[in-house]
């Protein structure tokens, strides 16, 4: 198995508003496999958002190195494809029309990037919303639409930001199920950043554990349960429960504690 991503000593400082620096990386090294499904899990303000964002190319480490199969990255590629904690279509243009939009920038025909973007619609489930406007999807159908728009530039690995934190339980399942399909009926690598501690040991081939101030990987768990894994199956709830005593005692001197979903 190839590695698809290498990061190695990476550190990250901001610059606050008042002039003073903040370490929100220090020391990741991190290496995701072909094919891999990787969840990064950690309390808020631990830098998970500004580590995926380094990844795609958005924001630059202060030093160290990142790799993406064996080049340094250097700026955003269409190789390395983002969905962000917030949604993020465009109000004023149709699903489809969001769906299509980095095929539209890459210069794909009128006529290939509408097939495109309805062979994605259809994959997530939204075939009969393609004229709709966002305002018009419920918050899940605005996540899928979001989903398919990164799915339509065939990315190799796909950047996930809570992709499903502004969702409600039921809705953020499905979604789960769903993504796993196509991880898996396409062959994908995922770096997926979540806070719930039970949607990692769901989706994860590997759990990384962030701590806070400075951020930092402070373990790393294998998930070895088959898929569909099923949620009352006692190794589940064990892991979730070793995951999450491991997070509170992490991050207790942060003042957080976590909750299992
Ligand atoms: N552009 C920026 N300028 C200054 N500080 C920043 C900037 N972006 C992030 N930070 C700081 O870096 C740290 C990590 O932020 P980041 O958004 O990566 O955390 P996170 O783990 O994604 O949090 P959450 O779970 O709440 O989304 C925080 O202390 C944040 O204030
Ligand atoms: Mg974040």
């Amino acid at each position: 198995m190839g590695q698809v991503l290498a990061v190695r000593n990476l550190n990250k400082a901001f610059l606050s508003e008042k002039g003073t620096s903040v370490d929100a990386l220090q020391d990741i090294d991190l290496v995701v496999d072909e094919n891999e499904f990787v969840c990064l899990l950690g309390p808020s303000g631990c830098g998970k958002s500004t580590l995926l964002r380094i990844v795609a190319g958005l924001e630059h480490p202060s030093s160290g190195s990142v790799v993406y199969r064996g080049e340094a990255i250097e700026g955003p590629g269409r190789e390395r494809g983002m969905v962000f904690q917030e949604y993020s279509l465009f109000p004023w243009r149709t699903i489809l029309d969001n769906i299509g939009l980095g095929l539209e920038f890459s210069g794909i025909s009128a006529e290939k990037r509408r097939r495109r973007s309805e062979e994605y619609l259809a994959l997530v489930g939204l075939e009969r919303f393609g004229s709709a406007y966002p305002h018009e999807l419920s918050g899940g159908m605005r996540q899928r639409a979001a989903i398919a728009r990164a799915l339509a530039n065939n990315p190799d690995l796909l950047l996930m930001d809570e992709p499903f934190g502004a969702l409600d339980a039921y809705t953020r399942i499905l979604l789960q199920q769903e993504l796993l399909r196509i991880w898996q009926e396409r062959r994908k690598t995922i770096l997926f950043v979540t806070h719930g501690v039970d949607e990692a040991v769901f989706l994860a081939d590997r759990i990384v554990l962030m701590s806070s101030s400075p951020g930092r990987i402070c373990r790393t768990f294998s998930v070895d349960m088959d898929r569909p894994r099923k949620r009352k199956d006692p190794r589940f709830g064990q892991l979730t429960d070793t995951i999450l005593e491991e997070l509170n005692a992490e991050t207790l001197a942060g003042g957080e504690s976590f909750s299992p979903v």
